[in-house]
């Protein structure tokens, strides 16, 4: 049930081997898909291009989640390579520097508004480009990334913990909107990991190490678990299951204290 033989997905957030996105990629290739995989800039693609290599017939093509052209070009290069879509997968996420340091009070409005528009409103604007493709097979699945500092304050998460609150909210608002049409939108909010992106945020080693001492496994949580859970929102499996956040932490969102 956890198959997913046959069908076509996006993947969109690859930027090198530690990123969840590859995670994800590889177990959904593993079971049966075919990818498209995409990059955000000249820059990355040839990172991208490296990695999508190890796939079997991949797509790649250029997206910069900022540019509603480039999110409508990547929709029709998957329609004419793919002819559909069955699922997509939304892990980009991005804010400036100086709102991952300095204290929240000073969040600038334009780091604010390029976080969310990055790390949230993405998901709608990509989700609108993908429809169309996803309703020529019937329906599909969504799924995004997030962090349980959208609830909590973690020091330094800041702007990305507001973006993060958008991002879940609107998995309920583009559940409800598209449940309808038989699409499912789901999100992962994982425990700490390790990544590019983790990297720009001061002090997130802490982060794990809270996780650590007070998840009730007692442990940080491995790329593959977060892509095996992916799998799973991904396929049939999942089939009644919408609009929801799955904890994938090692159990940290039940603790209450040391
Ligand atoms: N690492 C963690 O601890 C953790 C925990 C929970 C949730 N997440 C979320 O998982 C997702 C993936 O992050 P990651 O940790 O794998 O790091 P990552 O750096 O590997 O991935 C972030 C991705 O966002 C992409 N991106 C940034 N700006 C973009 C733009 N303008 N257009 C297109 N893509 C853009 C980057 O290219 C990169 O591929 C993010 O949403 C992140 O917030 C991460």
């Amino acid at each position: 049930m956890t198959d997913l033989a046959g069908k076509h997905g996006l993947i969109v957030g690859v930027a090198n081997k530690r990123s969840i996105s590859w995670a994800i990629a590889q177990a959904a290739a593993a079971s049966g898909a075919r990818l498209a995989l995409t990059y955000p800039s000249a820059r990355l693609e040839e990172n991208v291009r490296e990695l999508a290599a190890k796939l079997e017939n991949p797509l790649l093509a250029p997206c910069d989640v900022t540019s509603d052209e480039q999110m409508a070009a990547l929709a029709a290069t998957i329609d004419r390579e793919f002819g559909g879509l069955d699922f997509f997968v939304h892990g980009a996420a991005f804010a400036p520097q100086p709102e991952l340091s300095n204290p929240f009070v000073e969040t600038s409005r334009e780091g604010f508004r390029i976080a969310l528009d990055v790390s949230a409103y993405s998901l709608i604007g990509l989700m609108r480009a993908v429809m169309p493709l996803m309703e020529k097979r019937g329906g599909g699945s969504v799924l995004t990334l997030t962090f349980i500092g959208s609830q909590r304050v973690f020091p330094n998460y800041n702007v990305m913990g507001v973006a993060k609150a958008a991002l879940e909210s609107s998995v309920r608002y583009l559940a409800a909107d598209l449940g309808p049409r038989n699409i499912r939108v789901n999100a992962i909010s994982a425990g700490p990991i390790k990544t590019l992106a983790s990297s720009g945020i001061s002090g997130f080693s802490g982060f794990m190490q809270i996780c650590r001492d007070r998840a009730p496994l007692r442990r940080n949580v491995e790329l593959s678990e977060v892509a095996d859970t992916a799998v799973f929102l991904l396929s049939s499996a999942s089939r009644a299951i919408t609009g929801e956040i799955v904890m994938v932490d090692a159990g940290f969102h039940v603790s209450g204290g040391p």
